[in-house]
């Protein structure tokens, strides 16, 4: 039996995942919560390996299968190693990245296709679902001036245009395919108006 609670946070490159999941962090762990923070691709030391190999540039040949069994493969670990025996232990995990991010990169993206994502991922996550995901809401441009302020861009990242069109359109639809689980937040404004939506939507969720 898993007794803990698995948090993910979702959003196209630069909308504030990784901003907002600290602040989550420090306001549960404030109020006497044992957080676990982890990172997709990544979180484990074999997973955070084949997350260099995904993201690496000098890797144009990759295919996009390849990628999209890497990432489950990396997925997989992650689950097995960190989240699963967190969960046993009580513990509120939260994920920066998860299955949805393979939906939308490589479902839609890179045009394999949503269940064929889906169908892949089930057999590396198993009944390890989310119990609730937080979607940054952003405008394409305001989450391009963000990244822009960045320098070096990984593998996904330095795709074309069209590609994170592709994946920002992806995101604006994956709200209807899960409507229970996602819970999306506008992450126009800054980051203290976002992390006290965050705030309001996790403590409604904690109350249920
Ligand atoms: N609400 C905000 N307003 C303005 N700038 C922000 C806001 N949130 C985050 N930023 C800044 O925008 C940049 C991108 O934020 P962050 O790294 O949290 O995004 P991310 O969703 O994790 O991106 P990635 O998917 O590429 O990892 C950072 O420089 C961060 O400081
Ligand atoms: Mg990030």
């Amino acid at each position: 039996m898993l007794k803990g609670l698995f948090i993910t946070i979702e959003g196209p490159d630069g909308s504030g995942k990784s901003t907002q999941i600290k602040l989550l962090k420090d306001y549960l762990q404030n109020r006497g919560y044992d957080i676990v923070l982890t990172r997709e691709p990544g979180g484990t030391k074999i997973s955070e390996k084949i997350r260099s190999i995904i993201l690496d540039k000098e890797n144009k040949s990759m295919h996009s299968k390849t990628e999209a069994l890497l990432y489950a493969a990396s997925r997989a670990q992650h689950v097995e190693e960190l989240i699963k025996p967190a969960l046993k232990d009580n513990k509120i995990v939260i994920c920066d990245r998860f299955i949805d991010s393979s939906l939308i990169y490589q479902g839609i993206g890179r045009n394999l296709g949503i269940e064929n994502i889906y169908n892949l991922n089930l057999f590396a996550m198993e009944d390890v679902i989310p119990d609730l995901t937080l979607l940054l809401d952003i405008d394409m441009n305001k989450a391009k001036k963000r990244k822009e302020n960045r320098g070096n861009l990984d593998r996904l990242e330095s795709e074309k245009d069209v590609f994170h069109e592709d994946v920002f359109n992806g995101y604006k639809k994956l709200k209807d395919l899960y409507p229970k689980r996602i819970k999306t937040v506008k992450a126009n404004g800054n980051i203290k108006q976002v992390h006290e939506e965050i705030i309001n939507i996790i403590n409604t969720f904690l109350e249920n």
